[in-house]
């Protein structure tokens, strides 16, 4: 038993975790096998995490360290509002790109003793991604739950933005400075691990607006990379699978975004950085109110509805009564359609999830490309709580910083509903010329308290 090696044992549980963690991703590509394959996946990571733990010096410490990680996750995962994914998975990101970073830097007084050039290359790059990722995620938590608020061409950004590009060029004047001088590296390794996290800060920091969900994707890609070049370090297996099945797919999601506004990645994070903060103040005229009464007669004599949710229905989480106003139109002899933007809400599928939740047939939902066609044929198009993704500036203002990002064309349906509770400005911060527009009526208030209110009126028919 003495030569027991358990390598092999151990090489044979990663080969299965690695199988688990494929299984569960490819099942997370339907709704309706979604929760298992979370399931399976979280399985192989137990089951990897545990064949570890078992095999390092104290495995007590280890076991101490997987049910306190375990519990603070399942404490969080359940408190977590739908609204606030986004920003937890910012967060993860970030927690995966700082354990890499720990890792590789803990590798570095090994490299001093027995220097190999590859370790050496592999632990430069994997301090550098790991430590963007790091701080670049929590800057992107910071803009996306509202606690930081700087955007391009401010002072603060444009100074870590020049940090960000000393610290590309760190890496390599690291990396040739450490190899001569490598007995006294202390004070050099500690200055970039510095400028790598401050680099992090100012690659997210200018970013704003509507492209923040391509930019939490590449974080999200970023910190699977950083894993699998940890796992080159470590030499273990399973974190180099993990870490390209994570690298691979955020980069997938990242292109999908892109594509879905319109936009390269390269612009997104180089040239065309979307502000926040850039509401046009021009006098758009007045706005129409219009009370659920009037909004009903309108609709009772429609023959085709369009509703279109956003973030706002997921704030009032009024997905159920939305269902049960498309059934009572389609009662009534509506044709009804939901129009779904890929980057409504704030995640990806956000508005699919809801109304599968809602139990709204998968038939019914339409694409931009597929809708915008025919949106003259439209009576009617609610606007339930979304607002970027129907701004008509992104067609016909260039200047705007959402120029370019695919909508859903509402303001071209014969009436348009608007749901929201002010006149506020959405996740990208510019003012909506849809809201002025002629065939506009704004139902102001909470959007489930609204949509009841029509659902109360159909039903006293
Ligand atoms: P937004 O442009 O964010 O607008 C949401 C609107 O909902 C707001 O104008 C708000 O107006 C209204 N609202 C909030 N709570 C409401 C409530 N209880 N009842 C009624 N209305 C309510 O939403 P969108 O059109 O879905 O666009 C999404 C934006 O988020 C895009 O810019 C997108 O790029 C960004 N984003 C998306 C993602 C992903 S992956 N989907 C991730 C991060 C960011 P009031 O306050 O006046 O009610």
């Amino acid at each position: 038993m003495e030569n027991f090696d358990f390598t092999n044992i151990q090489n044979i549980i990663y080969m299965f975790s690695a199988m688990l963690f494929i299984t569960g991703i490819k099942m997370l590509g339907k709704e309706s096998t979604a929760q298992k394959g979370n399931f399976i996946s979280a399985t192989g990571m137990l089951l990897a995490i545990s064949a570890t733990a078992i095999n390092i010096v104290n495995p007590l410490i280890a076991l101490v360290a997987i049910l306190l990680g375990g519990i603070i996750g399942a404490i969080i995962s359940v408190k977590v509002k739908m609204t606030s994914i986004p920003e937890m998975v910012a967060l993860f990101n970030g927690f995966g790109g700082l354990a890499t970073f720990l890792i590789a830097w803990s590798q570095m007084n090994n490299l001093v003793n027995d220097i190999a050039i590859l370790q050496f290359v592999l632990v430069v790059i994997t301090i550098y991604i790991g430590g963007v990722t790091f701080s670049g995620s929590l800057v992107a938590f910071g803009k996306l739950s509202g606690r930081i608020n700087v955007n391009k061409g401010d002072v603060l950004a444009n100074i870590f933005v020049s940090l960000f590009y000393l610290s590309l060029i760190a890496v390599p004047v690291t990396l040739i400075t450490l190899s001569i001088y490598i007995e006294t590296y202390q004070l050099i390794f500690y200055m970039f691990l510095a400028i790598v996290i401050l680099g992090g800060i100012g690659f997210v920091l200018p970013i704003g607006g509507g492209d923040m969900p391509v930019v939490i994707s590449l974080l999200n890609s970023f910190s699977g990379i950083a894993a699998a070049f940890a796992g080159l370090l470590l030499v273990n297996n399973v974190l180099i699978v993990a870490g390209s099945l994570v690298g691979a797919s955020g980069l997938i999601l990242t292109i999908i975004m892109a594509k879905a506004m319109n936009r390269t990645i390269g612009n997104i994070l180089f040239v065309g950085y979307a502000s926040s903060n850039s509401s046009s103040s021009k006098d758009e005229g007045e706005v129409k109110p219009i009370n659920a009464e009037d909004a009903y007669l309108i609709l009772e004599n429609s023959s085709s509805v369009l509703i279109v949710p956003g973030y706002g229905m997921a704030v009032a989480q009024a997905q159920h009564v939305v269902r049960e106003l498309g059934e009572l139109l389609e009662e009534n002899g509506a044709e009804v359609k939901y129009g779904i933007h890929p980057v409504a809400g704030r995640m990806p599928g956000h508005m699919n999830v809801l109304l599968a939740e809602a139990n709204v047939s998968y038939d019914l939902l339409v694409e931009p490309d597929d809708v915008n066609p025919t949106m003259e044929v439209f009576d009617v198009a609610i606007v339930i709580g979304a607002n970027d993704v129907v701004n008509p500036s992104a067609t016909e203002e260039p200047g705007s910083p959402i120029y370019g990002m695919p909508i859903i064309e509402v303001h071209k349906a014969k009436t348009v509903f608007v749901l929201k509770r002010s006149m506020s400005s959405g996740f990208a911060g510019v003012q909506n010329p849809l809201f002025f527009k002629e065939n506009t009526r704004m139902l102001f208030g909470d959007a489930k308290d609204s949509i009841s209110n029509l659902v109360s009126e159909f039903k006293e028919l």
